[in-house]
């Protein structure tokens, strides 16, 4: 069996490596020369564990390989996998226009019966109106079926061989049956559905899990004006098997290429039909505000930012992985840039992605210990095991008065930096910088919680 997977972002490439095997070949095509230069030299172009190895392995063997000339890879090929991006637009629309040339391109080197899986995250619709507007016009039978993805970035390779589920939309049955038999090794349920209601189901388990974010940090802030502590709150909440313990953790907000993206796609999707998707809409300025909120603490904690220098511990949108993409910390990086602090910051992977998009004033560093050095206060925005295991009495030692830890994910032992001296401040909890400071251009105040 021949598959020809299009796109080598993070979940084409996870496919095209997951896929590969005895009686498999893999082509996986990608567009972009600097990515295929490394994925040619047997290098991955994204930091994912395992996957290096696992490319590398099917490589070897040539049950994977990788070329830019789409008509190569679908040459005798039995499946299409799609998995190119489908950004937002600036009015939050999803671009479909990477989409739309690839289906040109499937019909027009299609010679043999193909079957083409989605495996780009698109919005409800998208495949009926892919069919129709291209792949029913085919001289040649393309049959068409939506295979959504769940992996997660950083534990992909994890996520792929061990999935939660399944799911598999066609209006052929024959179809769903022959792409679920790509996955016939994997343990896991399998659902069939509808090609709408598959891409449906991707949109809702993402705005879920980014409502559920929402939900703790709406209720982080009420802790803050009652003087509860959400880090008692939510273990606690998480323990009622309907709810779950998991994306219960308050923080600066969710980021990446998924949740920013899909959120906005299905607010966007849902009034254009019609329907004004109220608690969705809060959902995105609740994760809007956490950002800066952390802004207004931190000005708070400083007695103003101007001057002040802010060590930003984290660049990535979460551990695990390099991507900045919508990370809440260059968002915080730019206020702070913008309000006349000095900021200095550092991550374990993510620092050449984050010198594209942070301006040229932000000193980047490898070692977090060069990044804190003198200054006033420290940002923990990615809680990475390098940043959470640091030697605090050394932290301290190199830091500069008033010695303020923000804490923007709750992963620091609080009781120990306060016994070191730090001015600690989280999401959630009392704090340092919990006063009323007013910024010229951001009016948040304690005692303005409604307007927040
Ligand atoms: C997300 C989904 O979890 C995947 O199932 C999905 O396949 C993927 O989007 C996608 O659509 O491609 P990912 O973007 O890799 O995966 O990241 P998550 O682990 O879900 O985290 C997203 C953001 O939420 C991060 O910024 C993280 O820090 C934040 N988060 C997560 C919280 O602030 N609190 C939590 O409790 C959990």
């Amino acid at each position: 069996m021949k598959i020809c997977v299009i796109g080598m972002g993070y979940v084409g490439l996870v496919a095209a490596a997951g896929l590969a095997g005895p009686d498999r070949k893999v082509v996986g095509v990608e567009s972009d020369p600097a990515k295929l230069r490394l994925l040619y030299q047997g290098e991955v172009p994204i930091h994912e564990p395992g996957l290096d190895e696992l490319v590398r392995a099917h490589a070897e063997s040539k049950q994977l390989c990788f070329t830019d000339r789409i008509e190569e890879g679908l040459a005798g090929a039995d499946f299409a996998l799609v998995a190119v991006g489908t950004p937002a637009r600036l009015d939050g629309r999803v671009d479909l226009s990477a989409l739309y040339r690839v289906s040109e391109q499937i019909v027009r080197n299609a010679v043999h019966p193909i079957t083409v899986v989605m495996k780009s995250t698109v919005p409800p619709g998208t495949g009926r109106a892919l069919t129709e507007r291209f792949f029913s016009k085919s001289a040649t039978r393309i049959r068409y079926a939506s295979n959504p993805e769940f992996l997660r970035e950083g534990q992909a390779v994890k996520d792929w061989f061990s999935p939660d589920r399944i799911v598999v939309g066609s209006d052929d049955q024959d179809v769903a049956t022959r792409v679920l038999a790509l996955y016939a090794g994997i343990q896991a349920p399998k659902i069939r559905t509808s090609v709408v209601s598959a891409e449906m189901i991707k949109y809702a388990a993402n705005a879920f899990l980014a409502t559920k974010i929402s939900f703790i940090n709406e209720i982080a802030t009420i802790c803050e004006l009652v003087g509860a502590d959400v880090t008692e709150v939510a273990p606690a909440l998480g323990m009622d098997v309907r709810i779950g313990s998991q994306f219960l953790r308050a923080g600066i907000g969710y980021g990446g290429s998924c949740f920013p993206k899909d959120t906005k796609g299905l607010e966007q999707l849902s009034s254009l039909n019609g329907y004004d998707f109220a608690l969705l809409k809060a959902v995105i300025e609740v994760n809007r505000r956490q950002r800066i909120s952390a802004v207004r603490k931190l000005r708070a904690a400083l007695g103003g930012l101007l001057d002040k220098r802010v060590a930003v511990l984290g660049l990535a949108f979460k551990p695990g992985t390099d991507d900045v993409r919508e990370s809440p910390a260059i968002e915080i990086i730019s206020y702070l840039v913008d309000e006349g602090a000095a900021v200095s910051a550092c991550d374990p992977v993510a620092v050449a992605n984050a010198r594209t998009v942070l301006p040229d004033s932000v000193e980047l560093f490898q070692d977090p210990y060069d990044a804190v050095r003198n200054s006033n206060a420290v940002l923990l925005a990615t809680e990475w095991d390098d940043f959470t295991g640091m030697d605090w009495t050394k932290v301290k030692r190199l830091m500069a008065p008033p010695f303020v830890v923000f804490d923007g994910r709750n992963a620091l032992a609080r009781a120990s930096l306060e016994a070191l001296g730090f001015r600690y401040s989280g999401i959630g909890r009392q704090g340092a910088g919990d006063g009323d400071e007013v910024s010229t251009n951001i009016t948040f105040g304690k005692k303005r919680a409604s307007q927040v």
